[in-house]
C-alpha cells in the first residue's frame, strides 16, 4: 500500500476505535440518565464503529500469527511502561495535574504486569495451561486464578474485579 493511503487507513483505524470507546461511555451515561433507548442506540453505533475499526486494522496487516502477536504485545507493554507513561507522568507532575499523575502512574505500573502475563504466555504457548483472568475495572490490573482482596496497583476492593470470559 502506498504511504499516503496507509497513513489514512491508520488514521481511520484510530478514529473509529476512539469513536467505539466514546460511544460506549455515552451509552453508560444515557443508562445513568434512565434513557435506555438512547443507550441502546449508542451501543448499536459503537458496535458498527468497532466493525469499521477492525476492518481498517485488518487492511494494515497488523494481525500476524499468535506467537508474533504475543511478542508484539509484550514489546508494546514494555514501551508504554518504560517510555511513554513515565514521560507523560513527568509532565503531569510538572503541571501539578494530580488526577492525571495518579492515572499515568497506576497505568504505567499495570502495563508492567501485562508484559509479564504475555512473557509467561509465550513460555507456556505449547503447554496451553488454562487459567481464569479477572480485570480491575478501575486501573486495568489483571489477576490470574482469583481476584485479590485489594488491587495491588490501585487498592480497589475485590468487588471491583470483573471475570473475563
Ligand atoms: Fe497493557
Ligand atoms: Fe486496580
Amino acid at each position: 500500500m502506498k504511504d499516503r493511503t496507509a497513513n489514512n487507513v491508520h488514521t481511520a483505524f484510530v478514529e473509529e476505535a476512539k469513536a467505539h470507546e466514546r460511544l460506549l461511555m455515552f451509552a453508560k451515561k444515557a443508562e445513568e440518565e434512565e434513557l435506555p433507548q438512547i443507550a441502546h442506540l449508542f451501543r448499536a453505533v459503537a458496535a458498527a464503529e468497532g466493525i469499521h475499526s477492525r476492518r481498517h486494522f485488518a487492511m494494515l496487516e497488523s494481525v500476524a500469527d499468535t506467537q508474533t502477536n504475543l511478542e508484539r504485545s509484550f514489546q508494546s507493554e514494555n514501551t508504554v511502561n518504560g517510555i511513554h507513561y513515565p514521560a507523560m507522568l513527568l509532565e503531569a507532575e510538572e503541571d501539578s495535574e494530580t488526577a492525571a499523575s495518579i492515572t499515568f502512574s497506576q497505568i504505567r505500573d499495570v502495563e508492567a504486569f501485562h508484559a509479564n502475563l504475555y512473557r509467561r504466555a509465550l513460555n507456556d504457548l505449547i503447554a496451553q495451561r488454562s487459567t481464569e483472568y479477572y480485570v480491575c475495572t478501575v486501573c486495568g490490573y489483571v489477576a490470574e486464578r482469583e481476584p485479590p482482596e485489594n488491587c495491588p496497583v490501585c487498592n480497589a476492593p475485590r468487588s471491583k474485579f470483573e471475570k473475563v470470559n
